[in-house]
């Protein structure tokens, strides 16, 4: 097998500082030192796992540029980078741009007219691209890289605003498996997922809101926010073995684990190659 490789960026300037989605509150802020602390102990856990993580460059006024997930979606060597729809996270484009074509990827553009947020938006189980939309991307973006990697997409509308990217509220774990919240998505989209992922694991509210979806995925574990007993339990029964860290100042921004990495490899749940 090869060392999965996964992108981070330290919380050095992570904060509060506008409001986008309704997990963000200005007046409440965060705690800088726990924030560093909760993210290096993500970061010490994948090293743990043996993850290759590299890291960016953390930059002040850009206290999103830690959701890495959100750079773009990488296919292969080639990265398509994201068309964020709010102008405080657009800044963050040429610094992602930057990495990838200095790592050996092909940075490619999406269509000026469509929003799209990588891989907090688009996410790969099994050969089909599952693709959120409405709240961040737009469906014609998921459409346009569809035909561009030649991969069948599954446009999933997102109608509650606190699981507002696709990865607040669904996550692959392997071909043909993953975990779901079904009240983020509208009754098609919960029949679209339940009738091309055989196995679906719904998550409860209690702990859809600390955003147990938002998980990240490495071999056979799961890490998994503290305070998500049941789908730890349910992974157990599952076969993963789930590993709680603790990331709550970085609800605080509307996310979580899977948020703040960025698989720069494929993910186990990914099959590229047809
Ligand atoms: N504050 C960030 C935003 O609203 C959080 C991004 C979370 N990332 C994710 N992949 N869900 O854009």
């Amino acid at each position: 097998m090869t060392t999965p490789c996964i992108l981070m960026c330290p919380p050095d300037f992570y904060g509060i500082e506008y409001e986008i989605n309704p997990w963000m509150s200005r007046s409440r802020g965060s705690a800088p030192d726990k924030a560093k602390s909760q993210w290096n102990h993500l970061h010490e856990t994948l090293l743990g796992l043996g993850v290759h993580v590299e890291l960016m460059e953390p930059r002040q006024g850009l206290p999103d540029l830690v959701f890495t997930a959100n750079a773009g979606l990488v296919f292969e060597k080639r990265f398509f980078s994201s068309r964020f729809r709010h102008g405080v996270r657009a800044r963050e484009t040429p610094y992602f741009d930057d990495w990838f074509a200095r790592h050996g990827f092909q940075v490619e553009h999406l269509p000026p007219d469509v929003y799209f947020e990588g891989a907090g938006d688009a996410l790969f189980c099994g050969t089909t691209l599952f693709a959120g939309y409405r709240i961040r991307s737009d469906v014609g973006g998921h459409q346009y890289l569809g035909k561009i990697l030649q991969r069948l997409v599954l446009p999933l509308e997102l109608v509650d605003p606190r699981f507002y990217h696709l990865d607040t509220c669904f996550c692959p774990l392997a071909p043909g498996e993953a975990i779901y919240f079904p009240d983020a998505f509208d009754r098609y989209g919960c029949k679209v997922l339940q009738s091309h992922i055989s196995r679906l694991l719904p998550v409860n509210q209690d702990e859809a809101v600390r955003f147990g979806c938002n998980a990240v995925v490495v071999g056979k574990h799961v890490i998994v926010n503290t305070g998500c007993d049941m789908l730890a339990a349910d992974l157990r029964a599952w076969g993963y073995q789930p590993i709680a860290v603790e990331l709550d100042e970085f609800l605080k921004a509307g996310g979580n684990a899977k948020c703040l990495t960025l698989r720069l490899d494929g993910e186990e749940a990914a099959v590229w190659d047809e």
